[in-house]
């Protein structure tokens, strides 16, 4: 277990960094990222590297038993690079130019800023791949964070070549993008721009291959960052740190090439429902690659800076959070950063080390919590325990959130993190799978906004309830194909058959949405027969059934009496289809019965919803969420506790408590 923060030393007199070193072993600190925004430092100008200073602090570090995640500095280009440059800075879709000043000013597929950030990184690597300090590589730094898309001409020439390698000749990218449409058939690659402002909606199929290319040149970069590093000789683990569900990178395609995926995860401290979303996030990080444990890269220690307001985080919230991080597989608790910046636009940013000193509540909490991860025995890597399985797509997410949809402006993440949370609260492990993961591990499988199904993704989806599956589908499932496009014959052409349902329309509601009936209305109609009642939100489809059974019916509205909820059984497996989006406490309620009928188990039975539990292989985690106002909670459970080694038979929670216990049957 790594406990440690972003360092950056550069920021400090040399005269400070013993006392750093001090301080880091008093907290527990085992290891820091080092040299994340160093470039300027390292290399004052091209050809010129300055290394005197950071051999001398890793050598202060190793000296002082702190390991090195050694960073390869390519995140925040100095100035000299942008004054000699300017081809290598982004541009918007406006063509305005984003300016040095801030950082990560760089065109991810510029030849230039590639040439310099492979020479930096080949002299970093050759210095120190072999150095015993250093135990990990950290490749840049949040790639495409606040560059979402960039719109250049290095990303203009880019293009065109991506797209001649994707699709060989310029007829077959027109058949893709349906080029007929609106007279934009192009003759040549060379004719066809990144989707810049234009005077009205761009073509989808374009739209959505510049999503593939941007997260294809950021990965390029990293590939090529780490074949540089390893090409050094080194030897260590090579990471660049994710941020969970992160729209311009699919990181799905990413992780095969990590070899330990790190995670950055800021939850609210003003949501109080923000520690759902941060066990998604972890889940989410977790499933990339089950059968290794990944890193909490970064976190905070209490508030931030760059949110509208910035609220500390509660008494012994940040150990809270760290424990559901290693619930859920983590194998390091890494904070941004080390020692609060003194200037800069991120002074009010909290750290390990807080500005105010040590005599202050987040040193004690970060001293404590590193106190008590020091006593964790190798932990299980855990990572198969789920049941249940959310189907989460990047090319999906693009897709249903472009526009020209009947539901435009729809929050594809929001949506499933909507389906999480009914299964969080009911304390149901879940993994997050594209389709074509889908195996017979799962008993249930959740497809939400699955507009985009692959051949591959149908072929999965149907062997999983051929096998005795439950999947529960919809609405927008089975729509567009890897183009975008309509496929020929309607819509469910793929799975209409699994379900047993054939999709006429989407039938967009016009948001808010609201009951169109009362519940004496609903009452007199159904009596106790309803299973769901809940408002549909975003799309009322019209649904035909073929070959399944209705369990529920749209009350009211345009599709009054029509089939909301289908089902089809097939030997043990079912198939249902959702024409709608219900709000939370319907979602909560089919999730309920789907639970029911899969025969999947809560990690815990009984639970409040404020309390989390996890399951790690044999670790179970215990997390209070609910704050200094919830009860506390008495649970019980058998085993050890993973700290102390004692023997327990119930654990207490109050605010913010935690407790991993190590079951007796499976050992430790
Ligand atoms: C990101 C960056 C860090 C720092 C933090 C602040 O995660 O990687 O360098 O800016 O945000 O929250």
């Amino acid at each position: 277990m790594h406990y440690g923060a972003d360092y950056n030393p550069e920021q400090w007199p040399e005269e400070i960094w013993p006392d750093d070193v001090a301080r880091m072993r008093e907290a527990g600190v085992t290891m820091v990222s080092l040299g994340i925004f160093s470039w300027a430092r390292i290399q004052p100008r091209e050809g010129e590297f300055d290394f005197a200073w950071l051999d001398r602090v890793i050598d202060l570090l190793h000296e002082g038993g702190i390991a090195v995640d050694l960073a390869t500095a390519t995140a925040s280009p100095p100035p000299w690079a942008s004054a000699a440059y300017p081809e290598l800075l982004p541009q918007d879709e406006n063509g305005s130019v984003y300016w040095p000043g801030s950082r990560q000013q760089f065109a991810p597929s510029s030849p230039v800023y590639r040439r310099l950030a492979g020479e930096l990184v080949t002299a970093i690597a050759a210095r120190y791949a072999q150095h015993p300090a250093v135990v990990m590589w950290h490749v840049n730094n949040e790639y495409g964070c606040h560059l979402n898309m960039d719109y250049s001409d290095a990303a203009r020439d880019a293009f065109r070549r991506w797209l001649a390698d994707r699709y060989g000749d310029i007829d077959a990218l027109n058949v893709a993008w349906g080029t007929n449409f609106w007279a934009q058939r192009y003759q040549a690659f060379d004719e066809v721009f990144p989707p810049r402002k234009a005077p009205y909606s761009l073509n989808p199929g374009q739209v959505l291959d510049y999503h593939r290319f941007t997260s294809d040149m950021l990965l390029e970069c990293y590939l090529m960052e780490r074949d540089l590093i390893r090409a050094a000789g080194a030897t260590q683990p090579i990471t660049t740190n994710f941020m969970g569900a992160f729209k311009p990178a699919n990181y799905e395609q990413w992780a095969p090439h990590l070899d330990l995926i790190s995670d950055d995860c800021y939850p609210d401290p003003n949501d109080p429902e923000s520690f759902r979303a941060a066990a998604f996030q972890r889940d989410l990080v977790r499933s990339f690659k089950p059968d290794v444990p990944w890193y909490l890269m970064e976190q905070a220690t209490n508030a931030l800076n760059w949110r509208p307001s910035n609220a500390p985080k509660a008494p012994g919230q940040m150990a809270a959070l760290s424990a559901q991080a290693i619930g859920r597989g983590a194998d390091g608790i890494l904070f941004f950063q080390w020692r609060q910046s003194r200037a800069g636009a991120e002074k009010f940013h909290s750290a390990m080390l807080p500005h105010a000193g040590t005599d202050t509540r987040t040193w004690r909490e970060v001293t404590a919590l590193g106190a008590d991860l020091a006593k964790l025995p190798q932990l299980p890597v855990g990572g198969r325990d789920a049941r249940v399985a959310i189907v989460f797509d990047w090319e999906n997410w693009w897709a249903v959130e472009a526009s020209d949809h009947p539901m435009n402006g729809l929050d594809y993440v929001a949506v499933v993190q909507r389906w999480y949370r009914a299964l969080h609260r009911r304390h149901v492990q879940v993994d997050l799978v594209p389709a074509a993961r889908v195996d017979d591990r799962y008993a249930l499988v959740i497809a939400p906004l699955l507009g985009l199904v692959r051949e591959e993704d149908a072929a999965a989806l149907t062997s999983f309830v051929g096998g005795g599956g439950h999947l529960l589908a919809g609405p927008y499932t089975d729509v567009v194909d890897e183009a975008d496009r309509f496929r020929v014959g309607g819509f469910l052409t793929q799975l209409g058959e699994a379900f047993g349902v054939r999709l006429e329309d989407f039938g967009a509601l016009v948001a808010p949405d609201a009951p169109s009936s009362t519940p004496g209305e609903r009452e007199a109609r159904f009596g106790g027969a309803a299973i769901i009642e809940s408002v549909g939100t975003l799309l009322a489809e019209e649904i035909h059934v073929t070959d399944a059974a209705v369990e529920a019916s749209f009350i009211g509205g345009r599709r009054d009496g029509d089939p909301a909820l289908t089902v089809r059984r097939t030997g043990d497996g079912t198939a249902r289809y959702l024409a709608t989006v219900p709000d939370e406490r319907g979602v909560q309620a089919v999730v309920d019965h789907v639970l029911a009928d899969a025969g999947v188990e809560p990690v815990v039975a009984g639970l409040p919803e404020h309390i989390e539990a996890a399951r790690r292989g044999s670790l179970l985690t215990l997390v209070n969420h609910g704050g200094a106002a919830a009860e506390p909670v008495e649970v019980p459970v058998t085993g050890t506790d993973a700290i102390t080694g004692e023997t327990v038979e119930r654990v207490r929670l109050g605010a913010y408590d935690w407790a991993f216990v190590l079951s007796a049957d499976e050992g430790r």
